[in-house]
């Protein structure tokens, strides 16, 4: 297939081009491209960018009572539709059981299910000699990413002592290491505080996990990165002014922290905690939106380079009664807020709403959004520039962006397999017109036309992010 007069767009670039494609790679980019016999389409009317790369996701996850509504193949699919060519997703390790143990149990749900190419992460919970011994194992095998979290008492959560272990063997491999930053025993006390005086309405969600908890964990997280002699640290899902402030300073030291943020941080307040009766649980994910002062620092440190990466942090549970073949997953906390499933969906919505509020409104360049959401989770994933370019050799994952394109968001009319979106009523700029994946046409104009095992698992490469002096020494 030949891209003819492509306006092409990477994360440093914009220019004029064709783009040959063969046997799912680019082959060929240059003017007045020749190659009998290929297929052209005429991309002129778009933008030519790299397909988006969701390095946050959770489908088919055991998490809060209940299981997230889109598994692999409805996760993907949306994904797809909304422009995103590649998911990285995690796998968790269950309280007894190994690491490779929930890689294994993670493939089982996702391998020949998925409409885009798809990677795993490893949350770890029991960091023990045998993990730690397992992770090298896992590094070699392609996983080399690991979420570990500082909330969550009694579920997830690890010690301190525990973080520095993780983070001293993992930057010894390599790997990277994805932090949930709040201080998880702060926001028990906190919440049974709030429910010992019947404070139990959704809203208490937030009232319990305020900016502060998050400050102090990010804060506390570089401190014993610093003390695993820099280990390279990835905060995620960062909401608050105050966090970004402390990852600012950490990287004007010279410490590699890296960062992301997600859609709905950037596009929603915590004026949504307000909404009467229990409509505030659809807006229950951790941590909780914030302020738009919060936004607005947001914003700059995407422009900036406080911020690398938005993903969706998709982790979607169903809100109302009668979706078809789904329980009212959110009602679970309809006495008692602590018991609402975390999370929210987004996968289909990132790139539309990023570019609505980001570029359209003026906050990034077109350039900034294409690294935000494709070239750097592809670079700190360890598949650039397999994913996340448009290079000779990368994967022929290109999409043909409509910039004019407006519509209003309806959850009616998304493929993911929930009942709302975040974002109904708002005017999106910007669609997806034609989405490729290695090559194939797997979306038109949000209608899904690809097939369901077309997407295969990524064997992923160490991300470019330690100090070359510890890698050396390592
Ligand atoms: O509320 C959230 N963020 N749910 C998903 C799980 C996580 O912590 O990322
Ligand atoms: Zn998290
Ligand atoms: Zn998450």
């Amino acid at each position: 297939m030949i891209l003819r007069n492509a306006n092409i767009v990477t994360d440093c670039a914009s220019y004029s081009s064709d783009i040959l494609i063969r046997d799912e790679r680019i082959v060929a980019i240059g003017e007045h491209l020749d190659h009998t016999g290929a297929d052209e389409v005429d991309a002129s009317p778009y933008l030519t960018i790299p397909g988006g790369v969701d390095i946050h996701t959770h489908m088919d996850m055991p998490f809060g009572g209940t299981v997230t509504s889109d598994d692999f193949e409805t996760g993907t699919i949306a994904a797809a539709v909304g422009g995103t060519t590649c998911v990285i997703d995690f796998a968790i390790q269950s309280p007894e059981g190994s690491l490779v143990e929930a890689r294994d149990q993670w493939l089982a749900k996702a391998v020949d299910r998925c409409a885009i190419d798809f990677g795993l992460h490893l949350i770890v919970r029991r960091v023990d000699d045998p993990t730690l011994r397992e992770m090298r194992v896992l590094v070699a095998e392609g996983i080399t990413t690991f979420k570990v979290f500082l909330a969550y008492p009694g579920v997830f959560m690890i010690t301190d002592a525990d973080l520095l272990r993780m983070l001293v063997t993992a930057s010894d491999l390599g790997a990277l290491v994805m932090v949930h930053a709040e201080n998880g025993p702060i926001i028990a006390a906190l919440v049974d505080e709030a429910l010992g005086q019947g404070q139990t309405s959704a809203r208490y969600h937030s009232v319990t996990r305020p900016v502060e908890t998050e400050r102090e964990a990010v804060a506390r997280a570089i401190s014993i990165s610093r003390l695993a002699g820099e280990a390279p640290v990835y905060f995620v899902h960062v909401s608050s002014r105050a966090a970004l402030d402390e990852i600012r300073r950490a990287r004007a030291g010279g410490q590699p922290v890296f960062a992301e943020t997600c859609t709905h941080y950037v596009l929603l307040s915590d004026e949504r905690y307000t909404a009467p009766g229990f409509e505030a649980a659809k807006y229950v994910m951790s941590p909780p939106l914030r302020s738009l002062d919060d936004q607005a620092a947001l914003w700059r440190g995407l422009a900036t380079g406080g911020l690398d990466v938005i993903s969706s942090d998709h982790c979607p549970f169903v809100f109302g009664e009668g979706y078809p073949g789904l329980p009212a997953q959110k009602a679970l906390g309809i006495d008692d807020f602590s018991k609402i499933p975390n999370g929210v969906p987004g996968v289909e919505d990132r790139l539309t709403m990023t570019f609505t509020r980001g570029v359209a409104a003026g906050e990034i360049t077109v350039n900034r959004w294409v690294a935000l959401t494709s070239s750097n989770p592809a670079r700190l994933a360890g598949i650039y520039p397999q994913k996340g370019a448009i290079v000779v050799g990368s994967d022929a994952d290109l999409v043909l962006w409509d910039p004019t394109f407006r519509r209003s968001i309806r959850a009616e009319q998304q493929h993911m397999r929930i009942d709302y979106n975040l974002y109904e009523g708002m005017e999106a700029v910007g669609e997806p017109a034609i989405v490729m994946s290695r090559g194939s046409i797997v979306a038109r104009h949000r209608e899904y036309v690809g097939r369901p095992a077309h997407g295969r698992y990524l064997k992923r490469m160490v991300p470019a992010v330690g100090l070359a002096r510890r890698l050396k020494e390592g």
